[in-house]
């Protein structure tokens, strides 16, 4: 599967792709919402052979791509959309980019082009997502496309010896079909 927008290639994985998640993955600013406090080469090739492994799903219910810069080929992440089961009615979004790539548009830009593939192709009715209530830049994301925010979890997770509140965002299909159509 492949899917293009203006900047961006989102394609599936490959094992090549290892170095590069890697290389992104240990940075700090990448693991602050995360429970991880390191990622080692394994951790990543196993991160990488789960998405391989969503390629021979029949049918398929999960695809988590690569984002690659159209203009250099340049893997800055990833972007997916996961359905628990086949024919499920709903699905949830998640992304995730390199810090150096952060504040161009280009999770908003990937994550939009993942909710049209959603409606249009896996005919959900509603997709949703989840994030820590600090990540303000996956917030924003999410506002952005015009999701709604439907809950604050008080206390949903602990890591780094602490809890963390997180919000609850989605969007139904007719939601999305009117802000999407021309005017
Ligand atoms: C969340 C993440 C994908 C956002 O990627 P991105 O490409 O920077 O997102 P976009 O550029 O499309 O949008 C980010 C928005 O957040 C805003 N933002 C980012 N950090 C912010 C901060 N600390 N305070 C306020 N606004 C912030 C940006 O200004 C932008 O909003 P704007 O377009 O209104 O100016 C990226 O930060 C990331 O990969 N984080 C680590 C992994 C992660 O947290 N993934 C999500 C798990 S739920």
């Amino acid at each position: 599967m492949r899917l293009e927008t203006d900047r961006l290639v989102l394609r599936e994985f490959t094992a090549r792709d290892v170095p590069a998640v890697l290389a992104y993955q240990v940075d700090p600013r990448y693991l602050r919402f995360y429970p991880w406090t390191q990622r080692t080469r394994q951790d990543v090739a196993e991160f990488v052979q789960m998405f391989i492994s969503q390629q021979k799903q029949r049918p398929r219910t999960k695809f988590q791509l690569a984002v690659e810069l159209k203009e250099t080929r340049q893997l800055i992440g990833n972007c997916g959309i996961r359905m628990a089961f086949a024919n499920a009615h709903q699905a949830d979004i998640g992304y995730e980019l390199a810090p150096e790539q952060w504040g161009c548009g280009y999770a908003t830009e990937a994550a939009r082009t993942m909710l049209r593939f959603g409606f249009t192709e896996l005919g959900v009715h509603r997709i949703w997502s989840w994030c820590i209530a600090e990540n303000t830049g996956s917030v924003r994301v999410l506002e952005k496309l015009g999701m709604r925010l439907e809950g604050r979890l008080r206390d949903n997770e602990y890591f780094k010896g602490r809890w963390w509140d997180t919000l609850q965002f989605a969007i139904l299909e007719h939601e999305w079909r009117a802000q999407s159509s021309p005017v």
